[in-house]
């Protein structure tokens, strides 16, 4: 029975105790971490979208998904503990509820991972097309390559997203030759987006005016099934302001004392960010403005349609919030304080390749981790004799990456990577029960408090999510699980190497090759 393939937890395990990882990490290191995978394309550019989708009810967008990543950041901290093994929510699942389940969670995590790097991608573009090329060097990108074609929710005349495949294929290349991020380059990046984000806040909070506030709930709490606006439409979607955070959990191994670090980490990073986006959210609507552009049926266009990209081109809408492809340096700018904007700027374009290094080194982890499986084809764990990296995965992963990137817009992606990552919330969330009930006993370094409260509400909170996402996003997760459902039948299934009883553990292979998590070291 398919069902039956589990993988025992024993032989996980095994694989991680090879690796006897010192414990180094403390909370603050692990904090720091947190902030380092989070802070990114979320809030530096889906502001707008999520300005469109709410109004002001963005500010009450942040704290429902930041609610939510908090419950959920909870069961990844008891799981991780249990099993600080590679590949993360797939290997999680692999070990409680079977191999096929364990295939769709590892397909959603590719949304999770490769898309959410496409998305920061193009949200990096945003920023180096505008400040870098635009202010500094007076450079017009022409608009058929500064975005996707209109027809995918991209620019009027956009053909390609030129600077976000640069990036995309740079980051993919510093990997492939095995870069990993050291922890003071993290520090400094922290130390760089956060600083840019006070200064947000300090310029833009006594600037703002009590009367852009109301109404408060322009398109309502809930702005209907598959609509995607409404306060809780846009929590679905700036819930990728978010992601990022189980990184964390994935250091519980190298954590010292993790029943009280770890958890720290993760909701030290996670609250931080919470407060800091909502007054962020606060003082870019304050200062400007952020009510939606209303469509003629009363209700906001959608963000990143044509319809709402042909209203941006006209004269009178061009310098809202809601239009801009760098919401927070465009804020700054109109509020008088252009080059501070410019430095946001800066701060945005030196900062967000980091995020996208992070999830693309995860991405290439898990491919790497199922193909060791044999759910995946063996030549593409490989490793290159000199760099030591999975060089024809990290490839791979990388021209997709790129690919989705030149073409869809930001907001699109985002969505889509939600949606993945929902599920992978939901089923570890579900992993943890169960595994309270089959391995009462089984040491855990972390156990969530109130389990039985935290994992059915984080299981909750992600369908509430993922049931307000776009129509077209949600329809994705389904579509690419029966496409990974197809080659799992096809290929993976007789492939597998626990389903041809290969128990054996291959650890020496990704002892030498899995390096610290970035920004540990
Ligand atoms: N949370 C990350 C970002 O907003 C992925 O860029």
């Amino acid at each position: 029975m398919i069902l039956g393939r589990v993988k025992s937890l024993d032989a996980i395990l095994a694989t991680a105790e090879r690796k006897s990882l010192h414990r180094t990490l403390g909370w603050f290191q692990l904090t720091l971490f947190g902030i380092g995978c989070v802070i990114g394309t979320g809030i530096f550019v889906l502001t707008a979208a999520g300005a469109q989708k709410a109004g002001p009810g963005l500010m009450l967008a942040f704290a429902i998904a930041g609610g939510i990543c908090i419950v959920a950041a909870l069961c990844y901290a008891e799981i991780a503990s249990m099993i600080p093994v590679a590949g993360s929510a797939y290997t999680y699942t692999y070990a409680v509820m079977g191999e096929l389940l364990a295939w769709t969670v590892g397909w959603a995590l590719i949304l999770e991972y490769a898309v959410a790097a496409s998305a920061v991608s193009v949200g990096w573009s945003g920023y180096f097309t505008g400040t870098i090329l635009n202010e500094f060097m007076g450079i017009q990108l022409p608009a058929a390559l500064a975005a996707g074609p209109l027809a995918l929710g991209g620019a009027p005349g956009g053909l390609i997203n030129l600077p976000a495949v640069g990036i995309a294929l740079l980051v993919t290349w510093l990997l492939m030759i095995g870069t990993t991020e050291s922890a003071r380059v993290n520090a400094v990046l922290v130390l760089i987006k956060v600083t840019a984000l006070t200064l947000f806040i300090i310029l833009t909070l006594p600037r703002a005016d009590v009367a852009q506030f109301n109404p408060f709930l322009p398109a309502g709490v809930f702005g209907g099934f598959g609509s995607g606006v409404g306060a809780v439409g846009a929590a679905a979607t700036i819930f990728f302001a978010y992601v990022g955070f189980d990184a964390v959990s994935t250091a519980a191994e190298e954590t010292k004392n993790p029943q009280r670090n770890v958890p720290i980490g993760l909701i030290g990073s996670l609250l931080f960010c919470t407060v800091f986006y909502i007054l962020v959210a606060a003082g870019a609507i304050g200062a400007i403005g952020g009510q939606p552009i209303m469509g003629p049926d009363g209700t906001p266009f959608p963000a990143g349609s044509e319809a709402l990209a042909e209203q941006c081109a006209m004269a009178q809408y061009a310098e809202m919030l809601v239009c801009s492809d760098e919401a927070l340096a465009h804020v700054l700018r109109q509020i008088g304080f252009g080059p501070i904007g410019n430095l946001l700027g800066i701060a945005a374009f030196v900062a967000l390749p980091s995020v996208i290094l992070i999830l693309l080194f995860g991405q290439t982890r898990i491919f790497f981790v199922m193909s060791r499986d044999g759910l995946l084809p063996e030549k593409l764990s490989a490793v290159h004799p000199k760099w030591k990296t999975p060089y024809i995965v990290t490839a791979l992963t990388g021209i997709g990456v790129a690919l989705a990137a030149a073409f869809l817009p930001v907001g699109q992606l985002a969505d889509i990577a939600n949606a993945g990552t929902l599920y992978a919330f939901m089923m570890v969330a579900i992993a943890v029960l169960i595994l309270r009930r089959t391995e009462p006993n089984r040491p855990r370094s972390f156990r969530t408090p109130l389990v039985w409260l935290i994992a059915p509400a984080t299981v909750a909170g992600c369908l509430f999510l993922f049931f307000n996402l776009p129509t077209s996003a949600m329809l994705v997760l389904p579509i690419w699980g029966a496409v990974g459902l197809l080659i799992y039948f096809l290929y993976s299934y007789r492939a597998s190497h626990l389903g041809q009883g290969r128990m054996e553990v291959h650890e020496p292979e990704i002892a030498d090759l899995e390096p610290p998590v970035p920004g540990t070291e």
